[in-house]
């Protein structure tokens, strides 16, 4: 095909594309003077600040920026490439593409496709018409209805039954003209280790057939009607069935999941279809709880709300935890459909009806709060260390959180409920080693040294000795023995020392309930620090002995200053004692300088 043919094409799609219908298909849009108006799409907003002028062919927002012609809208909306965005409008207007020269391995490749559908698409009849009309298909019958799925649901997604025989389908299929090899490509056939042994291989199933989202059979799943295993059979691997990418139920749920601005995604195709059944029909299943980066890509082009409702056992709400980073670097808003009895959504519904399911979807949750309530179940949170390793399993949540409002809403909400100041929390967010922080603003690292920074090296030391003396009462007594209480010239370390000191005087351990009772709050959060911070992968004992090393100092510092203005004065005063004041100047001068060299012995 040659570029000017292309050129043609792409003129001719635009010149046939009118914008205001094009937009209008996705947003409702009112006239006002020369253009016309609606609530962007692209951004969350209640007045509309979305405008499109017809006669220029352009969108613009007043809100976000975002703006172009029907194309770039279309981009946008459908999160496609703008190619991608011209080739779906010359479909729309049915305008044929003009045709590149294949070569003859895209023939033949072409030609292995059709033949895949068309045999799926005759497999998927076959066993329908097993289910419904024939006898074979009872058993598969009262299954389903024991499973409370009605007559409409089994039409709505042609849902089948595998007869109880090993070559019912091989036979009906080769008779029809169907070649061995391309049943055995679908994987409708299976060979034994004797290739000569070749039999069905859904054989006494429920069939489920499996369609892309253009409604296009390309696998089957099939359910054992009893407690057999595997309980699930599904369609090998084949150039039209790929697990990862597929979303059960796509074809059904896409118009209704644009109209309900959110998809839910279930495990399960079983869960999938009685949801349906149930009448919320933007559900799709990711056939297994693996919820991949191409399901999220796929669903972006209906919507960017996500609600999980995955099973409610261990491996569902792991799963969902999973989900999380997925859904946050695709830039989706993932909510939580907690179901609070029962395994999965289908068994929710059958227990307790459409409409008790229909009030779970309301109440979901974000999944900030899913991943927090998580947590915090799974972490005994009660004793300080709990609640430190709590926060440093939710600081990542928490930093994937993009808009500063919410943020600032959980950071108080997570204080409140592990009784932490914020400010620790704060402090713990922005040290977090390695993981990049919400928005990677330029002059981020500028704030975070300056931050570092203002965090004085006294302060510091402090939190670290403060942080071992409550673990260990034996260095309590160390601390003791180095630092007086007077030299301690922190305010509120000097409140939390003294209280260790008192309780150690009372042969009572360390006890944070007491803590909080007798210390004021600017102390408790500066305890809360000591004992939450990170030590940057130091060695604790090496930063133990610095940080009293850093501290004694300081107060020697203080006393030798302190005793050298005293000493002064004597002698300008005539005093004699200024003797016994220079006499301990020395002595201070002498320890400051063994100080010292204990300190650079140490760090050689
Ligand atoms: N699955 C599978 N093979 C299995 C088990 C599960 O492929 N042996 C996949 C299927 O896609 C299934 C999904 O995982 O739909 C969820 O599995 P599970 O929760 O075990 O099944 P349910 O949906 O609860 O099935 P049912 O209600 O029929 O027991
Ligand atoms: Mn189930």
């Amino acid at each position: 095909m040659a570029n000017g043919e292309m050129d043609e094409f792409v003129e001719r799609v635009r010149s046939q594309s009118d914008i205001l219908s094009v937009v209008s298909r996705y947003v409702p849009l009112k006239k006002k003077g020369n253009n016309y108006w609606g609530c962007c799409p692209f951004h969350q907003e209640k007045t509309p600040s979305f405008s499109v002028a017809p006669s220029k062919g352009f969108f613009y927002c007043f809100g976000c920026h975002a703006g172009g012609d029907s194309f770039k809208f279309l981009s946008l909306i459908e999160n496609i490439s703008y190619f991608e965005a011209i080739k779906l409008q010359a479909e729309r207007l049915h305008i044929p593409m003009p045709q590149r020269q294949k070569s003859p391995q895209e023939i033949e490749r072409d030609r292995r496709i059709a033949d895949l559908r068309k045999v799926n698409s005759m497999a998927r009849d076959f066993f329908h018409n097993c289910l419904t009309m024939t006898h074979y298909g009872e058993a598969g019958k009262a299954y389903l209805a024991s499973r409370g799925i009605s007559q409409e649901t089994i039409e709505e997604f042609q849902m089948g039954f595998a007869p109880d025989a090993w070559d019912k389908l091989t036979r009906a299929f080769l008779k029809r003209g169907v070649t061995m090899e391309l049943l055995l490509e679908a994987g409708l056939v299976s060979q034994g280790k004797d290739s000569s042994n070749i039999y069905d291989r859904f054989r006494n199933r429920v069939i489920i057939p499996i369609a892309d989202e253009r409604g296009r059979v390309v696998g089957f799943g099939g359910r054992v009607l009893d407690d057999g295993t595997p309980k699930y059979l599904n369609t090998p691997e084949t150039i039209l069935f790929n697990k990862r990418r597929l979303l059960f139920g796509l074809d059904k749920s896409g118009r209704a999941i644009q109209q309900a601005g959110h998809a839910i995604v279930v495990e399960g195709y079983m869960d999938a279809i009685s949801v349906y059944g149930a009448g919320v029909r933007n559900v799709v299943a990711s056939l297994g709880t693996a919820f991949t980066a191409e399901h999220c890509r796929k669903l972006l082009r209906y919507t960017s709300r996500v609600c999980f409702c995955y099973d409610s056992d261990e491996a569902g709400q792991a799963a969902t935890v999973r989900a999380f980073s997925v859904a946050r670097d695709a830039g989706v808003e993932v909510r939580v459909i907690v179901i609070p009895e029962g395994k999965d959504p289908d068994e929710y519904i059958r227990k307790h009806g459409a409409k008790a399911f229909e009030a779970l979807v309301q109440k979901a949750i974000p999944l900030v709060e899913y991943r927090m309530q998580y947590v915090l179940k799974h972490t005994a949170y009660d004793t300080l260390e709990g609640k430190v390793k709590a926060l440093h399993e939710i600081l990542p949540v928490l930093r994937g959180i993009r808009d500063a409002a919410e943020l600032a809403e959980y950071r108080k909400k997570l204080a409140r409920i592990l009784m932490l100041d914020e400010g620790v929390i704060l402090s713990e967010m922005r040290n977090g080693a390695g993981v990049p922080e919400p928005q990677a603003h330029s002059g981020r690292s500028g704030r975070r040294s300056a931050a570092r920074s203002q965090d004085n090296a006294l302060k510091r030391a402090g939190r670290i000795v403060i942080r071992m003396a409550c673990r260990d009462a034996s260095v309590l007594a160390h601390i003791r023995g180095m630092l007086p209480l007077e030299g301690i010239y922190d305010a509120a370390h000097h409140e939390i020392l003294a209280f260790l000191f008192a309780q150690q005087e009372q042969g009572k351990t360390f006890d944070d309930a007491a803590a909080a009772e007798i210390l004021g709050d600017e102390a408790m959060a500066e305890l809360s620090r000591s004992l939450v911070e990170n030590l940057e992968g130091r060695e604790e004992t090496e930063a133990y002995h610095d940080s009293v090393n850093i501290l004694r100092r300081a107060y020697l510092n203080a006393r030798f200053m302190q005793h050298s203005r005293q000493a002064e004065e004597y002698l300008q005063s005539g005093n004699p004692a200024y003797r016994d004041e220079l006499a301990e100047v020395k002595k201070i001068k002498e320890e400051m300088d063994e100080l010292q060299v204990s300190d650079t012995e140490r760090r050689s």
